[in-house]
């Protein structure tokens, strides 16, 4: 007997279906963003400023409510029904750390979710070791967030995230302001993860590296949905979506 293919809810991490959105001052940032993402693959997301990156990421989680459209996350609607569960699933890093991480110190940070999704004693203890060891900050448990550099509160960030064992790992520009050695230490970090991950990026390079696939965001739509090493290496659609390669990078050339 042949093991018949999970149906196709359970295969993908994240459906996102005519999402549409104008913030409440009546700017419309997103007009209809469908894309779907399997359970496992790395996706950067990128384009310019302005694109609507920060405001689809938000609606990953609940925190913004969609105008018209719907997103899944692993079979389950995002919405108002399920909001504690889908915040456990998608695990959303933000573009400073600052706003993620508020408890006086390391370890309750990376406590706090777990704690409030009902986990207590050595099991949430070792959920907290677990965490920050795969961002190697366990030296730093009983330190305050703010006495880190920003590279280290990038991480913590990240294991407070981690502790949750989410279904999908969203990540906001994670290499902004990050030294070069910082930056691939967190590159290492997420290719040894074995989780879904959707990063929002303007480091192309870095997309290039982490995710064999890439979408491009522009003007509330997707534009370009694709092999990370297909669409840096086309220039007329880079040029339409103000995208740039850095001076001297070459993808065709980079390992990827
Ligand atoms: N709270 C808000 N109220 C009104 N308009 C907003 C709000 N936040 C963002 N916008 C507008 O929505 C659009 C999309 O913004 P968003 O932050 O999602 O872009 P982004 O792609 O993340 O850009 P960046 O690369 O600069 O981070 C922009 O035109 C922005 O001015
Ligand atoms: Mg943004």
């Amino acid at each position: 007997m042949t093991d018949s293919p999970p149906p196709a809810s359970l295969e993908l991490s994240l459906e996102v279906s005519g999402l549409a959105y104008a913030y409440p001052d009546g700017h419309q940032a997103l007009f209809g963003v469908d894309f779907t993402v399997r359970r496992g693959e790395r996706v950067a997301l990128l384009g310019p400023n302005g694109a609507g990156k920060t405001t689809l990421v938000l609606h990953l989680n609940g925190i913004l409510t969609a105008g018209a459209g719907s997103v899944t996350v692993a079979g389950l609607p995002v919405g108002k029904a399920h909001l504690a569960e889908i915040r456990r699933r998608v695990g959303i890093v933000f573009q400073d750390p600052d706003d993620q991480l508020f408890m006086p110190t390391v370890r309750e940070d990376v406590a706090f979710g777990p704690a409030a999704a009902g986990l207590r004693g050595p099991a949430l203890e070792a959920r907290v070791e677990y965490a920050l060891s795969l961002v190697g900050m366990e030296a730093f448990a009983d330190r305050p967030p703010h006495h880190l550099s920003f590279g280290q509160r990038r991480r913590v960030a990240v294991a407070t995230v981690l502790a949750m064992e989410p279904e999908i790992l969203v990540l906001d520009e994670p290499s902004s302001n990050l030294d070069p050695a910082s930056r691939r230490e967190l590159a290492d970090i997420l290719r040894s993860l074995d989780i879904t991950v959707l990063m929002v990026t303007h480091d192309l390079p870095y997309a290039l590296e982490l995710c064999p696939r890439s979408l491009i965001l522009s003007e509330g739509t997707i534009a370009a949905d694709g092999p990370t090493a297909d669409i840096l290496c086309d220039e007329p659609l880079m040029t339409t979506h103000r995208l740039e390669l850095p001076f001297g990078f070459n993808p065709k050339t980079a390992p990827a």
